[in-house]
């Protein structure tokens, strides 16, 4: 008897490198607790319907968990010739209990099988995602909290804008990350199915209780179409998109943070911790963490296009097409896992350069929107104010100096509303406290800003 499980209708066997090309067992291995919790829900039921004899069932789940466990232990081999996860374990089982094993796979296929432990692992995964983003929040937070007072340049087009402080300007990526979780959190609605009853694609003849296994297994609901149950590839994409956009979001971060702390901003300071050297010039310390994860967006996004096109133009139901779902899916979130712990241990570990980047805003002349505001106040229309303004700005260019010390004579010849309170008016802090509009950089603001994101997170 031939070892492949579909071995009765050939009379040639594929040669050992036909067998590697078709395998997934390289990379579905990742699912084994999944896929031995699936059939150990499909065995009870089996048993539960009267399908199969408790003492078969009782067997079978014995034999699944000795299985796992061999396998966590690295006592068990896998063989490429039976092709997947499924193969391997349904294999090894009949060799350990014999024909009870062999009942296993009644009322099912590994269509809906191989789908019911992508639905798992998407299921975990993403929970845990949520959870690293959560934390990755609460540093965030953490850091604000107390940076309300540390003022630096706010940025537009990379040049300077106007006065923030640094809690504002970093908490722009807490919202960025509540949107991503709360993303992953309505996919699960999407994930959280059971496809497992399925069958091939029409369903079966046994009278099997497909919401037993839901219940089993802790899924929310099941699909209500066999064949969407097993053609469904849609919860990856969402999975990898989700993935992505938070990608391109720490992918932002990253690059502030590897501008922030060059010598040219010096807003930061890195940690030796998550840092790194140069083989060959001495002097450096490189920030490598955050060159990697603005780097891997790369990757995710490449697993997003290559499942999309995978799909695109697919009849219905299974083709062997699917298989091709894994590797991207699992590297993508193997990297989003990975990115967001050292993001946070790279942030929570570094030294914000308060000193330098209040003397930075001090040396600038991003407080130039706050004259023409001034101006405003003295009743001149804001496009006058601004003309007026950039006037000042023009000249204190070519006298090499910033708003706080153009002399007041000037400011009073450019216009004669301006008095000595200019001055105050002007300071970088002032500029910022206010600020009182909802949402804004005012500390004040800033603190119910806080307020509300601590009301939000769990
Ligand atoms: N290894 C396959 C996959 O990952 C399992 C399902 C195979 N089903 C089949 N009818 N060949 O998609």
């Amino acid at each position: 008897m031939s070892s492949k499980a579909w071995g009765g209708r050939f009379s040639e066997q594929p040669e050992a490198w036909v067998d590697e090309f078709n395998a997934s067992i390289h990379f579905d291995k990742t699912l084994i607790q999944y896929d031995v919790q699936g059939s150990i829900a499909h065995a009870t039921m089996l048993a539960k319907q009267g399908i199969i004899s408790d003492t078969d069932c009782d067997q079978i789940i014995e034999g699944l968990n000795a299985i796992l466990a061999d396998y966590e232990q690295g006592k068990l081999a896998l063989d490429v010739s039976l092709e997947d996860i499924h193969l391997n374990i349904e294999h090894e089982l009949i060799k350990r209990i014999g024909d009870a094993g062999g009942r296993l796979h009644t009322g099912r296929s590994r269509n809906d099988q191989v789908a019911t432990d992508m639905h798992l692992y998407t299921k975990a995964e993403v929970s845990q995602l949520i959870d690293l983003i959560i934390s990755f929040q609460q540093t965030i937070v953490k850091i604000a909290e107390s940076h309300i007072d540390t003022i630096m340049p706010g940025y537009t087009h990379l040049q300077r804008a106007q006065p923030i402080s640094f809690a504002h300007h970093i908490l722009t990526y807490y919202w960025m990350l509540e949107r991503d979780k709360s993303r992953f959190q309505d996919s699960l609605k999407r994930i959280d199915i059971s496809p497992l009853g399925a069958a091939a694609l029409s369903g079966t003849t046994y009278p099997i209780d497909r919401h037993e296994t839901q219940s089993l297994l802790d899924f929310s609901t099941i699909y209500e179409n066999s064949m969407d149950a097993v053609s469904d590839r849609d919860y990856i994409v969402e999975t990898l998109h989700n993935i992505s956009l938070t990608m391109v979001h720490l992918s932002r971060f990253a690059e502030e943070i590897i501008f922030w702390s060059s010598a040219e901003a010096n807003f930061i300071t890195l940690s030796d911790a998550f840092s790194t050297g140069s083989s060959i010039m001495p002097q450096k310390k490189n920030p490598d963490m955050a060159e990697l994860i603005r780097g891997k967006v790369g990757r995710t996004t490449g697993n997003l296009m290559s499942m999309l096109m995978t799909l695109k133009g697919l009849p219905l139901a299974y083709n062997k097409d699917m298989q091709e779902d894994k590797e991207g899916l699992f590297d993508a979130v193997h990297t989003l896992k990975g990115s967001l712990r050292i993001f946070e241990g790279m942030i929570d570990t570094m030294t914000v350069n308060v000193d330098h980047l209040q003397e930075t805003v001090y040396n600038d002349f991003s407080n130039a929107t706050e004259l023409a505001d001034y101006l405003v106040n003295k009743n001149v229309p804001f496009r006058n104010a601004h003309e007026i303004v950039g006037k000042i700005v023009l000249w204190a260019i070519q006298h090499n100096v910033y708003l706080l010390d153009v002399p007041l004579e000037q400011y009073q010849s450019a216009h004669e509303s301006i008095e000595p309170d200019i001055y105050n008016y002007l300071k970088p802090e002032n500029c910022i406290s206010r600020r009182i509009s909802h949402g804004s950089t005012g500390q004040e603001a800033v603190k119910k800003q806080l307020e509300i994101i601590k009301q939000n997170l769990n």
